[in-house]
């Protein structure tokens, strides 16, 4: 067990192991202090952040599914300057590996006011651009179902950018490959994907959406299937590394995400059902590494099609 190598490198970041809990499932960190010491993660993707502070959506913003949830939270956050002066540094009091900032906004402008404020912050190793928030109704996914608006978007971001650039990508799309070679065209060091696919539920009773908003993000094992190819069509198109998420649960589904192409892989809504799920998925990496015969993760190869 003790041979495992679990260093991944994302654009010469170097982290510890392809572990990253996804932003919005994590808060900035501080969160999960009772549960565990985060500085066994291979890095953190914190709160989506605008350049303004925002409440997000009315509730109730969360409705529960056999396989997942759906959320409608639209993009609650401090704003880009709690973040810079309060969250960030309080996060740094207590871990000190590779921090991923994830930014939103609601124009170009508001993406690269943005990412001027949080480039810069120690510790911020990469910055995650969300273009496929699905639950605001200008900006977010907007950006990210239109190749051009996610290249302009992407151009904008990367004259700015001091850190890689990681773009984040919408599954809700027909073609979701057109989308990663826009941005790779565009200048992107990387992309993250997928973010969550447009859902809804209905109370019977009352013959009404469950969610306030009418529509939510779905997130949960339900979409690992759709994450995956999403993925294998993805890394089979552009050259550019990216970080895999979408129903993530466990250390199998990690290899199997990284057998897609994914070079690091992020777990989301199985934060929400077990605080424990990131560093319970690390403690059996090793293990299934052993029974597949892989001795570093960085050595997987990609499956190719049949
Ligand atoms: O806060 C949010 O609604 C974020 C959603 C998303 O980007 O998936």
């Amino acid at each position: 067990m003790g041979m495992t190598d679990l260093r991944v490198n994302l654009s010469g970041v170097e982290l510890k192991n392809p572990l990253i809990p996804a932003s919005g499932t994590f808060g900035f960190g501080r969160e999960f202090l009772p549960y565990y010491d985060l500085n066994l993660l291979g890095a953190i993707s914190v709160k989506g952040t605008t350049g303004e502070p925002r409440f997000g959506n009315p509730t109730p913003r969360i409705a529960e599914c056999p396989a997942g949830m759906l959320n409608s939270v639209g993009l609650q956050n401090p704003g880009a300057q709690a973040v810079a002066k309060e969250e960030l540094p309080a996060l740094r009091q207590v871990y000190t590996g590779p921090i991923i900032a994830n930014i939103s906004g609601f124009s170009e402008e508001e993406y690269v006011r943005c990412v001027e404020r949080l480039t810069g912050q120690e510790q911020v190793a990469i910055l995650e651009i969300n273009i496929s928030c699905p639950n605001v109704r200008h900006g977010g996914m907007a950006f990210g179902t239109d190749p051009e608006a996610a290249a302009r978007i992407t151009r904008a971001v990367k004259r700015v950018a001091t850190r890689p650039v990681y773009m984040k990508l919408s599954p809700n799309v027909t073609d979701i490959v057109a989308i990663a070679r826009a941005c790779a065209e565009a200048g992107a060091d990387g992309l993250s994907l997928i973010n969550t696919l447009l859902g809804m539920r209905i109370d019977l009773q009352r013959r009404r959406p469950v969610l306030a908003n009418t529509y939510g993000g779905y997130s949960g094992p339900g979409i690992f299937p759709v994450a995956l190819r999403m993925v294998h069509q993805v890394t089979g198109a552009v050259d550019i590394p990216v970080i895999g998420m979408g129903g993530v649960t466990t250390a199998r589904d990690v290899i199997e995400m990284m057998m897609a192409g994914a070079k690091a892989v992020q777990i989301g809504a199985a934060n929400l059902v077990n605080p424990m799920a990131c560093p319970e998925i690390l403690a059996a990496l090793p293990g299934e590494m052993e029974k597949l015969g892989i001795r570093a993760l960085s050595e997987i190869e990609r499956v190719p099609v049949n």
